[in-house]
C-alpha cells in the first residue's frame, strides 16, 4: 500500500513521504515559478505534437490545451496556489491540470521528462532575457549617440592613469561607450544563435521510444532546430553561462561608465550635472546631490559576476546527464538578469537626462599641459626634429610652465626660444585645444569630423 502522504507523481515506489527538511532542500517552486509561462508554452507544444503524431487523441490534446490556458490565466491573475510538496513548476502545473481536466492530464508526460522540460523552460526564459538585454543596450546606445552628436566638438581632457593626457572631444568619449556596448550587443546576439536549439524530446536522457516529432516542438517554440544529442540536451547549461558571461562583461562596462559619472559629477570635476530624477539627497547635508544610481550600477557587477562564478562551479565536474545540482542554476541567473536589466535602464535614464557642462569641460581640457604632444609634433613637422628630441624640448618647456604656474600657451615666444631658438610663433596655433582635437583626423581619432562620421554610422546600424 502506498502511504497517502507520498508523492502523487512517483508514490508508487514509495512507502513514506519526504521529511520536512528533504522537502525544503528539494523544492524549487519558490523560484522556478518564474518560468510558469515558459513551462506552459513547452507543454502546449508537446501536447499538440503528441496529437499530431497520434500518440494521444485530438480530444485529449484539446483538453490539455484548454486546461493549460486556464492554468496560465490562473497564474497570471495570482490565483494559482503553488505547493512546495509538488516541488517544482512542472509538477505544480501537471497536478493542477489533473484537477482541471482529469484523466487526459496523465497523458501529457508521455515521451517527456522533467529533465528535458526544465532544460526547455530555462532556455526559453534565458532567451527572453537575451532579447531584453539587446533592447536595453540599443536604448542605451541611442542615448549615448544623442550625447555624442550634441557635443561632437566640445573639448574635454582625455586621461591616461586618470592624469590629463591629451584633449579629446565629448562626442568621442561618448562614442567609446557606444563601441563597448555594441560589442556587448553582439555577444548577446551570438549567444542567442547558439542557444536557440530545443532540448524538448530528449526525455530523461536517452530519447524516447514514442514516435515524437522534435522538429515540430522546436518550431512551435521558436527554436531553430532540436538539439542533436539527448544526453547533451538535458545536461547543457552553456546557454545560461554564455548569458552570464556576456552579462558580466556588459556589467563591467556599465561599472566603468558609472565610475566616470561619479567622478565627473563631483564638485571637483563638474563635467556633468546629473538630473534630479537620477540623483538623491542627504538626510543631514542640505547641499548634497548624490549619484546613487551610478554607484549602484557600479556595484551590480559584483552579483552578476558572482552568478557567473556560482553557475560555473555548479556545472564543473558534473557527470552526464542530469544531476539535481542543476536545479541550483536558476536563482543566480534570475538575479543577474533582473539586475542587469535594471542597471541598463538606470544608465539609459542617467545618460539621457544628464547635462555635460561645456564650459567646465573646455576649461579642464586646456589645463595640465594637455597639448604638450601637439607641441612636440609641431617641432617634428615644422623643424624636422626627430621625435625623441622634440619630446625633450617640449619636456623642458613643460617644466618651465610648471615652475611659473602657467599653462603652455601662456609662455611667450621668447620663453620658447630660450629653450630652442628655431621655434616661431606659428607654434601657438597648435597649442589651442580646439586645434589639437581638430588635427586628430586619423581613423578612429577624436576630431569632430571623425566623431560625426561614427555617430552617423551607428545611427544607420541601429535603425
Ligand atoms: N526542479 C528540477 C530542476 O530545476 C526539475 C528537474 C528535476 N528532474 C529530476 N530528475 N529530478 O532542475
Amino acid at each position: 500500500m502506498t502511504d497517502k502522504t507520498s508523492n502523487q507523481m512517483w508514490g508508487g515506489r514509495f512507502a513514506a513521504g519526504p521529511d520536512a527538511i528533504m522537502e525544503a532542500i528539494n523544492a524549487s517552486i519558490g523560484f522556478d515559478q518564474r518560468m510558469a509561462a515558459q513551462d506552459i508554452a513547452g507543454s502546449r507544444a508537446h501536447a499538440a505534437m503528441l496529437a499530431a503524431t497520434g500518440i494521444v487523441s485530438d480530444k485529449d490534446a484539446e483538453a490539455m490545451r484548454e486546461g493549460l490556458l486556464t492554468i496560465l490565466s490562473e497564474i497570471e491573475e495570482g490565483k494559482f496556489a503553488f505547493s512546495t510538496a509538488l516541488e517544482d513548476i512542472h509538477m505544480n502545473v501537471e497536478a493542477r491540470l489533473k484537477e482541471v481536466i482529469g484523466e487526459p492530464a496523465g497523458r501529457l508526460h508521455t515521451g517527456r521528462s522533467r529533465n528535458d522540460q526544465v532544460a526547455t523552460d530555462f532556455r526559453l526564459w534565458v532567451r527572453d532575457q537575451v532579447d531584453a538585454a539587446i533592447d536595453g543596450l540599443q536604448a542605451l546606445m541611442a542615448a549615448l549617440l544623442d550625447q555624442a552628436e550634441a557635443g561632437a566638438d566640445w573639448v574635454m581632457p582625455g586621461f591616461t592613469h586618470l592624469q590629463t593626457a591629451q584633449p579629446v572631444t565629448w562626442g568621442h568619449h561618448m562614442m567609446a561607450y557606444v563601441e563597448m556596448f555594441a560589442r556587448d550587443l553582439s555577444r548577446f546576439r551570438d549567444a542567442r544563435v547558439r542557444m536557440n536549439e530545443s532540448p524538448l524530446g530528449a526525455a530523461a536522457l536517452a530519447g524516447t521510444s514514442f514516435p515524437i516529432d522534435r522538429q515540430m516542438t522546436a518550431e512551435a517554440l521558436g527554436f531553430d532546430r532540436p538539439m542533436a544529442n539527448s544526453l547533451d540536451a538535458v545536461s547543457d547549461r552553456d546557454f545560461a553561462l554564455e548569458f552570464l558571461g556576456a552579462s558580466t562583461i556588459c556589467a563591467m562596462h556599465l561599472s566603468r561608465m558609472a565610475e566616470e559619472l561619479v567622478i565627473w559629477s563631483s564638485a571637483q570635476f563638474r563635467f556633468v550635472t546629473l538630473s534630479d530624477r537620477f540623483s538623491t539627497g542627504s538626510s543631514i547635508m542640505p547641499q548634497k546631490k548624490n549619484p546613487d544610481a551610478a554607484e549602484l550600477i557600479r556595484a551590480k557587477i559584483g552579483r552578476i559576476f558572482g552568478a557567473n562564478v556560482a553557475l560555473t562551479m555548479v556545472m564543473k565536474g558534473l557527470p552526464l546527464a542530469y544531476s539535481k545540482d542543476m536545479q541550483e542554476d536558476k536563482e543566480q541567473v534570475f538575479d543577474a538578469a533582473d539586475n542587469l536589466m535594471l542597471a541598463l535602464a538606470a544608465m539609459t535614464g542617467m545618460v539621457s537626462d544628464m547635462t555635460a557642462n561645456r564650459a567646465s569641460l573646455e576649461a579642464a581640457a586646456g589645463s595640465g599641459f594637455s597639448t604638450a604632444t601637439d607641441l612636440a609634433d609641431w617641432l617634428v613637422r615644422a623643424l624636422n626634429m626627430p621625435f625623441r628630441d622634440a619630446h625633450h624640448v617640449t619636456g623642458s618647456l613643460v617644466a618651465m610652465a610648471e615652475k611659473r604656474g602657467c599653462d603652455l600657451p601662456d609662455l611667450t615666444l621668447a620663453d620658447m626660444q630660450s629653450v630652442h631658438d628655431k621655434i616661431t610663433d606659428e607654434v601657438f596655433g597648435v597649442l589651442g585645444v580646439h586645434n589639437s582635437v581638430a588635427s586628430r583626423m586619423s581613423y578612429g581619432g577624436t576630431a569632430p569630423t571623425r566623431v560625426r562620421e561614427q555617430v552617423a554610422r551607428w545611427r544607420e546600424v541601429l535603425a
